[in-house]
């Protein structure tokens, strides 16, 4: 009973009113992380699968073979996803299940069948789909022909596209074309934490987010010339940004960093697709004098975008922000000799003591750091439309089904949200809980929980049950909708 009395006073307090009327209450998900059925009716391999196989490399070596079973167990998922109330579901499609070898020359039709009953029960239910195509599960294929690193990725990555949107276009609106390419650059090529795994400090770095940015845009121009006066949707990338702030407010070297900080990680995507075509003049020259230093051919590493392609600029139809945590960060003096992103980057974030930590070590919660990164977003980024794509709390260690602390944490992220739009006139158009499900957390498998629902991984029904924050946040969209409905009256 008194737990019932926490969750409607919180619950309560979210000023829903500031949210528009056609406000997108979301979820999140990935293939890899949720579906399972690795190697059932015709999917190819993906570099998850090939890494997750290889011992050593995820927590356990757990391995995404069945993760929550979604390829199943669909109608769960609907039923989870109805249970919130969502308006909208962000889903990624895997595109080894799609094209088995990543080429549009072998459809598979089983692959087809899966996402269109995806889609046409989130229709029919009247819930929005917002489709990420790649969201880090690189067919494995594709990979030995050079993956991210060869720019050939950008055709195969444009006939992928093509192939999407001819076959889903007239129902899907919302396209996500790459998840977070920081995430997947940083980690995967240049610390090796991640798919693929490759550790190539300083350099690989740049030119698997070139290849990525190029990718991107070529699907943007296809969507914009050949499908969007039909169908009508709207396509971005979804680009990832702690808000970074000055451990000395009162030091220029701080504020400095600080800004560096956010070139470096945000503006390295954020720069070329909504503000100059080319990547933030911080970025060009530290790593070009960097490159001096150590004796490396100017512009090697960070590559130049060539005038005979279609330009990146523009890009976007609205800004897809996944948003986790915040750091005070300060300059560093690396060794002349460092070759890394780091050492490029020249700055270092660190994590207030009075910042609460949510499981993974990395998660500081910092709700207001949203506000702040929104506000900066609307004034470096042309005041664009914002999708809130990616925003959680996570739990470590034993399962707390009254996760009243994550139920705090999105009562505050919401209220911050309302702040920017109330206060700051950011235009945010869309929040996507991060995620639906406990799923497959990457290198730390299954010992770290996102979901709004608990999914019982010991069990082969893999059992879904609500979580408190479930509750919680499926009461603030439902006084949201009560709310439009008495507006309308
Ligand atoms: C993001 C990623 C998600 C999810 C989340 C939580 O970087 O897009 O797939 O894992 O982090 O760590």
């Amino acid at each position: 009973m008194e737990k019932t009395t926490y969750e409607m006073s919180l619950s309560k307090n979210v000023s829903v009113e500031v949210y528009p009327g056609d406000f997108a209450w979301g979820a999140a998900t990935a293939a890899y992380q949720i579906e399972g059925g690795w190697n059932v009716d015709g999917r190819g391999p993906s570099i998850w699968d090939v890494f997750s196989h290889t011992k050593g490399k995820v927590f356990e070596d757990q391995t995404g073979d069945v993760a929550c079973n979604s390829y199943q167990l669909w109608d769960e998922d609907l039923r989870c996803i109805q249970h919130l109330g969502l308006t909208h579901y962000r889903l990624s499609f895997s595109w080894s299940r799609l094209l088995p070898d990543g080429t549009a020359n072998n459809v598979n039709p089983k692959g087809v069948a899966y996402y269109n009953k995806v889609i046409n029960d989130l229709i029919a239910k009247a819930i929005m789909p917002m489709v990420t195509l790649n969201h880090f599960d690189l067919p494995q294929d594709l990979h030995l022909r050079g993956g991210w690193k060869s720019p050939e990725i950008a055709n195969y990555f444009d006939s992928y596209a093509r192939f999407c949107f001819k076959t889903f276009g007239d129902r899907v609106k919302f396209w996500i074309t790459l998840n977070e390419p920081y995430v997947f650059a940083k980690l995967g090529y240049e610390d090796g934490l991640i798919a693929p795994g490759v550790k190539e400090p300083g350099s690989a770095v740049y030119l698997v987010g070139h290849n990525m940015l190029r990718a991107h845009a070529r699907a943007w121009h296809s969507y914009h010339a050949h499908f969007r006066h039909l169908q009508r949707g709207k396509v971005s990338i979804a680009l990832n940004s702690d808000w970074a702030m000055p451990s000395d407010p009162g030091s220029p070297e701080d504020v400095e960093a600080a800004e560096r900080y956010m070139d470096f990680s945000l503006g390295w995507f954020a720069c070329p697709v909504f503000r100059t075509g080319d990547y933030p003049e911080s970025m060009r020259s530290r790593i070009e004098a960097r490159s001096l230093e150590l004796g490396l051919v100017e512009g090697e590493r960070l590559p130049k975008f060539s005038e005979d392609e279609p330009t990146v600029l523009g890009t976007a139809d609205f800004f897809a922000l996944n948003y986790y945590t915040s750091r005070k960060v300060n300059m560093i003096h690396p060794g002349p000799g460092e070759l890394s992103f780091r050492a490029d980057q020249g700055v270092e974030g660190s994590i207030d003591p009075s910042w609460p930590i949510c499981g993974v070590s990395w998660l500081a919660v910092v709700p207001e750091g949203l506000r702040k990164l929104l506000k900066y977003i609307k004034e470096t980024y042309k005041n664009p439309d914002i999708y809130i794509t990616e925003n959680g709390f996570s739990q470590m260690g034993p399962v707390v089904l009254e996760d009243l602390d994550r139920c705090q944490f999105y009562h505050d992220t919401l209220q911050e949200v309302s702040k920017a739009i109330r206060d700051d006139g950011v235009n945010v158009k869309g929040y996507f809980a991060w995620s639906l499900l406990d799923n497959f957390e990457w290198t730390y498998g299954f010992s770290v929980r996102f979901g709004l629902f608990h999914v019982d991984f010991s069990r082969a029904e893999r059992n879904r049950t609500i979580y408190c924050s479930g509750r919680e946040y499926a009461a603030v969209i439902s006084r949201h909708r009560t709310h439009i409905k008495l507006r309308k009256n």
